[in-house]
Formats: C-alpha cells, sequence, structure tokens
C-alpha cells in the first residue's frame, strides 16, 4: 500500500549536508516511489518562531523549493507549498493547542535547547512550535514522515495530541496515527568542527557545515579543516563510539555511498586521515555540486518557482480545508 508522506523544513536559510542526508534525501526516495502520495511543506510559520529578516525570509522560501527541485523532487508528482499560504494550518494549530498538555510541551528538549538561558525571553511560537508541527501533520491524514533524528520527540507527541484528540471527542480513527520515518544509521550529522554537536543552521562558523549551494573548493576545503583526532583511522565499533569527529566523517561517507560500515572500517582502518578526506571529498562533491549548480540556476527563475508553490498551495489548501471542517463539527463551533 501506497503511505501518505508529509514533511516540512523552515526557509531559514543555510540548508546543509544534515538537511539532505537526514530528511531530503529520504523525501526524493519517497517522491520516486509511485505508490506514494508526498507533501513537502516550507514550514515558514515555524520559521518565525525566531527572529527573520522579512527580505531574507521571502528569499529563502524560493531558496527551500529550488533545493527540494534541484535534490530531486518532482513538483508534478509531489505537492510543495507554504504553510503560512493554507490558513487552516495556524487553526489547526489553535485547536489542538488546547488537547495538547502543558506538561506535555514542557519536557520538549528543542525549546529548552532553542531558547537557551534566558527561557523567559523565547516567544510563545518557540514553546508551542510543536503543536503546530501536529496540525501541519494531521491535517492531511499523513501516515508517514520523514524527519531526522532531532524530530523524533516531536513526533511523539504529534501521536499523542492526536490519539487525545480522537479519544476526547470520541472520534475513533479521526486522525490518523502517523509513524516517524527517521534513518536507521547516522540520522543525526555533526558539526565539522565538533562531533559532539548537530550540524546547524544557526552555527556561527561556515566551516562547521557543508551547504547544499557550496562549491567544489569550498567542499574540499572544509572536509580538509574537519575536525578529526590525532590517532590513526579507527578500525572497530567501539574505537568508533570513542571518537565522534571520526564516526561522523565515516557516517557521512556511508550515508552517501550505501557502503555498509564494516566495510568502510576495514577499508581505511590504520590510514591516516588525509587519504580518508580525499576520498569524502571527492564523493561529497560528487553528490553535492549538481545540486547546488541546479539551486543557483533555479534561484534565477522566481516564476518557476512560484508557481511551483501556488500550484501547490490549490492542491494543499483543498484537502486541509475539507479536514478544518471537519475538525470544526467535531469541536462544536
Ligand atoms: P530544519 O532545518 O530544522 O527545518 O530541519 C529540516 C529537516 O532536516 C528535519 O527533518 C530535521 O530533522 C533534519 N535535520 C536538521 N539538521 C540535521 C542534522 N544535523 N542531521 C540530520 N538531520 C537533520
Ligand atoms: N520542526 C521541523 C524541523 O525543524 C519542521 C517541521 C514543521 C516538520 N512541520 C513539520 C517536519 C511536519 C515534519 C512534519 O525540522
Amino acid at each position: 500500500m501506497g503511505k501518505k508522506i508529509f514533511s516540512g523544513v523552515q526557509p531559514t536559510g543555510n540548508l546543509h549536508l544534515g538537511n539532505y542526508l537526514g530528511a531530503i534525501k529520504n523525501f526524493v526516495d519517497l517522491n520516486n516511489d509511485k505508490d506514494n502520495e508526498c507533501i513537502f511543506c516550507v514550514v515558514d510559520l515555524h520559521a518565525i518562531t525566531v527572529k527573520q529578516n522579512p527580505n531574507e525570509l521571502k528569499n529563502n522560501i524560493r531558496e527551500t523549493v529550488a533545493t527540494f527541485v534541484a535534490s530531486g523532487i518532482n513538483p508534478e508528482k509531489s505537492i510543495i507549498f507554504n504553510q503560512s499560504k493554507v490558513r487552516a494550518h495556524s487553526e489547526a494549530a489553535w485547536i489542538l493547542s488546547c488537547t495538547a498538555r502543558t506538561g506535555w510541551l514542557s519536557r520538549m528538549t528543542q525549546f529548552k535547547e532553542k531558547a537557551g538561558k534566558d527561557k523567559e525571553k523565547a516567544s510563545v511560537g518557540l514553546y508551542s512550535y510543536p503543536v503546530l508541527m501536529a496540525a501541519d501533520i494531521l491535517l492531511y491524514d499523513s501516515t508517514h514522515v520523514p524527519v531526522g533524528d532531532d524530530q523524533k520527540q516531536h513526533l511523539e507527541l504529534c501521536r499523542d495530541i492526536a490519539q487525545k484528540f480522537n479519544n476526547d471527542f470520541e472520534v475513533d480513527n479521526f486522525f490518523t496515527i502517523p509513524e516517524p520515518l527517521i534513518q536507521k544509521e547516522f540520522s543525526r550529522i555533526m558539526s565539522l568542527k565538533d562531533g559532539t554537536k548537530k550540524m546547524s543552521k544557526s552555527e556561527l562558523s561556515d566551516l562547521s557545515r557543508i551547504n547544499l549551494t557550496d562549491d567544489a573548493d569550498q567542499i574540499i576545503n572544509k572536509i580538509k579543516k574537519a575536525k578529526t583526532d590525532p590517532q590513526p583511522m579507527p578500525s572497530t565499533y567501539e574505537d568508533l563510539d570513542k571518537r565522534p569527529e571520526a564516526k561522523n566523517l565515516i557516517g557521512i561517507y556511508s550515508s552517501l555511498t550505501g557502503m555498509k560500515l564494516d566495510k568502510l572500517l576495514n577499508e581505511f582502518s590504520g590510514k591516516n586521515f588525509s587519504d580518508f578526506k580525499e576520498n569524502l571529498s571527492q564523493v561529497l562533491v560528487e553528490r553535492i555540486l549538481p545540486i547546488s549548480k541546479e539551486i543557483k540556476k533555479l534561484l534565477n527563475d522566481k516564476i518557476f518557482l512560484d508557481k511551483i508553490l501556488t500550484d501547490g498551495f490549490e492542491k494543499a489548501d483543498k484537502v486541509a480545508s475539507n479536514k478544518i471542517k471537519k475538525i470544526h463539527e467535531i469541536v462544536g463551533f
């Protein structure tokens, strides 16, 4: 049976290798299975939970669409749209915020990380962010949600909200309980400068990540400068677990080539990092450079990118408006 896929990416710039290996690469595979119905959402309402420059936001929305298409998502087959245009998302988020419990939200680790030390200064939106994410998913009766490992907890919350709503209003199966689709191995790509920190859009140092718009020289340079340790390449799993930077680079290689970890450990065991880094750069350039070139090309065709979003809006809005109407009836409006 085909799956109903939904996922979202925030248009906050600097889309990177973590986004690609953790999420977008899977979007492409799911899009290529003819039995699946896929919806990929540019989640601009989520983006404004932290301050955005309006002009940059506008550009980043187009860049996210360009990245989807350049990576291989076919807009004729999958729906690509931006969240803010489909009003049902904000509306459903409010209604579901009356189902979600504050105790559930207060356990969300992403909020704690993003709000930092001064939680009082974080926006209310940043706190209720996972409820909006639940609305996104539940409006489309999504069965499967491909995301990176960092979104696992938000998906569990979404399942709890769906279950509680179905129970509270005695509407069995009204909301479909979605399954997460998370890579089994290397579901979290780490910073090139610190193997214990997630590769992130907001990290100040550009050397910490491979951006999907980087050119060959930038990729090669970043891998050359990537942090390693003074020992030769690891040879066992135990060794790998003690050496986060080595593990991350090997993980990236394995995710890109599909090569099994055993084989990789065998091949590079005891060698120095420079040989491996050369191989890794080559693999990265082969995969990322065509995407990077295509993103730049597509960004020159704003009319094409905007058309994808308006076509996507029409299709998404039909489904979401229908669901929100039913939600109104259920809650008694
Ligand atoms: P975001 O940019 O936060 O909207 O994330 C978009 C998608 O990329 C989500 O599915 C994230 O889980 C995934 N993602 C973000 N950073 C990483 C990372 N460092 N490793 C793996 N997946 C990631
Ligand atoms: N919170 C997700 C992230 O930052 C993005 C997102 C918003 C999302 N709505 C979603 C992902 C719905 C999957 C499904 O990565």
